[in-house]
């Protein structure tokens, strides 16, 4: 039995991890401001420090004793980092750079040369628009957001954390993450929660452009054995690996895969294409699943049940 640190394990991604480790038969402490995250998604048998993830003596006090911490705290929007850049770089770069600290000084207060290693949530957003498809880890990084850009910054500070102090880290950059629990009435909610919501109810759904844009949407579970797995491989100066899965699915597509599985007939709604949204994303996940042993990953269906199933159920978790 290990102790793990989880920061943002209130939210979406975060939730699935705790539980996931706890049910492992390990000690979670989760670091959780609650500001997207909800209290009802805590994990039942974790220990929970409310507080920011910038705030260095909560930092201290989170990482005390721990074996390993997983960083996935932000504010994992796009739009945000438009409307709040300095404020959103606060949170998305400054306290990663806290945490990372803060897991040298673990070490240091041990007494020994071991950091305390340290899986962080990067993204597809690093990649700005990809040259050609698809994307490798090795593809050029010109990001076309302050989010993508901090993401990018995440990665960089962690090697400086590698090279400069010795710090054991595996970046993890996840295209679009769906699932149970992924707050559908949130502005910032993936276009899965916000569709499979809709259709539940048999209500119309909006398209922006022709629909024609294509994803790779990757369900919650597999990222949670990427982060469980990526433990292993942290190093100083670590790897950096897409969780993704390869297959690529567009909007239209998915806006009646949804509403196929929902029972409802699709009424789609069509809204101008947004400016500056990429029309293709597709990772490559080879690299990830021959270096992190991952499995075949769930199939988008099953995931769509799981996540429709859990929005009928009257979304346990979510107030
Ligand atoms: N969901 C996706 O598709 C996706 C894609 C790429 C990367 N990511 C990354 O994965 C991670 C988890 O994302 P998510 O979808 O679960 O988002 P989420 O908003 O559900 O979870 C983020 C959690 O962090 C907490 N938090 C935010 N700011 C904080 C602060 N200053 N101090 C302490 N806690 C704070 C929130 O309360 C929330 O519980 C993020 O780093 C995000 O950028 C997510």
């Amino acid at each position: 039995m290990a102790s793990y640190l989880v920061t943002g394990g209130c939210g979406f991604i975060g939730s699935h991890l705790t539980a996931a480790l706890l049910a492992a038969g390990h000690a979670v402490r989760v670091l959780d401001d609650l500001s997207s995250g909800h209290l009802a998604n805590l994990a039942p048998g974790a220990e929970l420090i409310q507080a920011d993830c910038a705030d260095r003596a909560a930092l201290r006090d989170a990482m005390a004793g721990v074996d390993g911490c997983f960083h996935l705290a932000a504010i994992a929007s796009v739009e945000r980092g438009r409307r709040d850049w300095a404020g959103t770089h606060r949170v998305n770069l400054s306290a990663t750079v806290a945490v990372l600290e803060a897991a040298v000084a673990e070490g240091s207060a041990r007494g020994g040369p071991e950091a305390v290693p340290v899986v962080y949530a990067s993204s597809a957003a690093v990649y700005g628009e990809p040259a050609s498809l698809p994307l490798t880890e090795s593809a050029a990084t010109k990001p076309l957001s302050a989010y993508g850009a901090d993401k990018l910054g995440c990665e960089l500070h962690a090697r400086v954390g590698g090279v400069v102090h010795g710090l054991p880290t595996t970046g993890l950059r996840f295209f679009n993450v769906f699932g149970p629990r992924q707050d559908p009435s949130s502005p910032y909610s993936g276009v899965i929660s916000i569709f499979c919501e809709k259709l539940v109810r048999g209500e119309p759904v909006t398209i922006f452009g022709d629909g024609g844009q294509t994803r790779d949407f990757i369900f919650v579970a597999d990222i949670v054995a990427g982060l469980i797995a990526a433990l292993r491989h942290a190093s100083p100066a670590g790897p950096v690996f897409n969780l993704c899965t390869g297959r690529p699915v567009s909007v239209r597509d998915l806006a009646e895969a949804i509403a196929g599985l929902c029972g409802t007939r699709l009424e789609l709604r069509h809204a101008p294409a947004r400016s500056g949204e990429i029309r293709h994303s597709l990772g490559d996940p080879a690299a990830s699943r021959a270096a992190l042993g991952l499995g075949v990953p769930v199939a988008l269906e099953d995931g769509l049940r799981q996540t429709i199933d859990w929005l009928r159920a009257g979304r346990p978790g979510l107030r």
